[in-house]
This record gives structure tokens, C-alpha cells and sequence, in this order.
């Protein structure tokens, strides 16, 4: 297997996390980036307790000056060939009250940022001829939700992306691919009311909550050689809730 370095977005906690400490266990370097300093060492702790290695930079997603500065960090420690887009946020509300600046800070921050952290690596990826990049998407991205207006255009933007970008690299052995979960039990998450909580899980044929892992574990997959022949898919981690 080979080792490779892999920069996470929004490793603090949830998804991101799980997707760090699963990368660093198959072997590869794991660049973690977030904002809050402190949780981004106790990940990097983790790890290197696992026997990792792992790396941590400070990121704003939501400022395209932060991201650079990210990446020159990340271009120190070399070169980055497997780029998970996991960080988000929600502002939910009905489209009739939405505040521009709730949907602006919802579309840069998961739709601008993740492309401006993919054109952060490409020349490297080019160059190497090898590269994978992993865009953590939404089940509401296909299916649409009431008040997420900001949040469901921004994850549906993703999945554009990543098709355009499946079909622009494919000849430079660049994968591109999204992930779409369905409720995952995170901080994000957490938020939400019991009947909401109980309205979901009634439309899930698994009948339970994803974990975080289990998002992790297609990461993996999709970084790893074996999915070498798969670009511009849309994999659904999602108990079945949206077929
Ligand atoms: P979370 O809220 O627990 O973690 C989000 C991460 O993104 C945190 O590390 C946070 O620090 C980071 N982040 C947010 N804004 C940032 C910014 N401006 N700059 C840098 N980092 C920033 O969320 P969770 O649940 O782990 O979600 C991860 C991804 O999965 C998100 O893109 C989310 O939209 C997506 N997702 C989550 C689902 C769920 O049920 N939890 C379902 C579908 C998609």
C-alpha cells in the first residue's frame, strides 16, 4: 500500500476527524486543518498515539487568504495527493427570511472554499500524476430540504463540482469524487429535536444513525489504489434513506 499525504478539512471533530484518524491508520501522512488550534492537536495526538503521522495547520475556510497560507504551510511538509473537502456549516432558515449574509457564509464556506482548496493542489497532483480528491457532499444535495436553502444548494454545487472536475483531470490520473451521508451522529447534528431526530430515522431503512467512521471508511476507499478506476461518482453513506 502506499503512503501518501492526505489534507482533511474540518479534522477538529465529526467526520473530518474520524476521516484523519482512518488515513493515518492506512498508512498515509495526514495534513489536519481547522480553525480551533487546540482541537486540531488533540486529533494529531490521536493519531501519533495510534502510531500516525500527522500534521496539523490552521484554516479558514470561509477567507481565501487563510487557505492559501494553509497550503504554503502544507507545500513545507510536501506534496499533498489526496485532499478531503469535509468542512461545513448550516445558517438553516425558510428562503423567504434568509439573510443574504446566512447564505453567503454557508456557499463560501462548503462550495467556494472546497474549490479553492482543489486549485490549491492541483499542480501538485499534476505533477505526481496522482491524485485524489473527495468532496464531502449531502443526501439533501440530491433530494432537497426545506429550510437549508443555502446549505442544500452549496452541498448540490459540490456534486457539480466534482463531475466537472472528474471529467477536466481525468487524464491527468486525478479522481474526483463525492460522498453524500445522510445523518451522521456529529456536533452538527446534535443540534437537532427529538421529533425531527425520530421523523428521520422512520424514512431510514437501516433504522439507525450513520457513525462517523463509517463515512471515514469510504474516504478510505475512495483514496485508496483500489479505486483507481472510479471518477465522478456520487457514493451514498446514507442507510438507504435516499436511493
Ligand atoms: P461538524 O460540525 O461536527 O464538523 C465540521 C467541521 O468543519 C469542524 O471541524 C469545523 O471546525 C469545520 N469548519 C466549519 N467551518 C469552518 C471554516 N470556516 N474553516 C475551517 N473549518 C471549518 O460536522 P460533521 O457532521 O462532522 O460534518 C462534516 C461534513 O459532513 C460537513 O461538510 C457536513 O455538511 C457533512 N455532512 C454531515 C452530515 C451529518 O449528518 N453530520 C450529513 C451530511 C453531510
Amino acid at each position: 500500500m502506499s503512503s501518501r499525504i492526505a489534507f482533511v478539512t474540518g479534522a477538529s471533530r465529526g467526520i473530518g476527524r474520524a476521516t484523519a484518524l482512518s488515513l493515518a491508520a492506512a498508512g498515509h501522512t495526514v495534513i489536519l486543518a481547522a480553525r480551533d488550534q487546540q482541537k486540531l492537536d488533540e486529533v494529531a495526538g490521536a493519531i501519533r498515539s495510534a502510531g500516525g503521522a500527522a500534521h496539523t495547520v490552521q484554516i479558514d475556510l470561509s477567507s481565501p487568504e487563510s487557505i492559501q497560507q494553509a497550503f504554503a504551510q502544507a507545500k513545507e511538509i510536501g506534496t499533498v495527493t489526496i485532499l478531503v473537502n469535509n468542512a461545513g456549516i448550516t445558517r438553516d432558515g425558510l428562503a423567504m427570511r434568509m439573510k443574504p449574509e446566512d447564505w453567503s457564509a454557508v456557499l463560501n464556506t462548503n462550495l467556494t472554499g472546497a474549490f479553492l482548496c482543489i486549485q490549491q493542489v492541483l499542480q501538485g497532483m499534476m505533477k505526481e500524476r496522482w491524485g485524489r480528491i473527495i468532496n464531502i457532499a449531502s443526501v439533501v444535495g440530491e433530494s432537497g430540504n426545506a429550510g437549508q436553502a443555502n446549505y442544500v444548494a452549496s452541498k448540490a454545487g459540490l456534486v457539480g463540482l466534482t463531475k466537472s472536475l472528474a471529467i477536466e483531470l481525468g487524464s491527468r490520473n486525478i479522481t474526483v469524487n463525492a460522498i453524500t451521508p445522510g445523518f451522521i451522529e456529529t456536533d452538527m447534528t446534535a443540534v437537532l429535536g427529538e421529533p425531527i431526530r425520530e421523523k428521520m430515522l422512520a424514512n431510514i431503512p437501516l433504522k439507525r444513525f450513520g457513525q462517523p467512521g463509517e463515512v471515514a471508511g469510504a474516504v478510505k476507499f475512495l483514496a485508496s489504489d483500489e479505486a483507481a478506476y472510479i471518477t465522478g461518482s456520487v457514493l451514498r453513506v446514507n442507510g438507504g434513506m435516499y436511493l
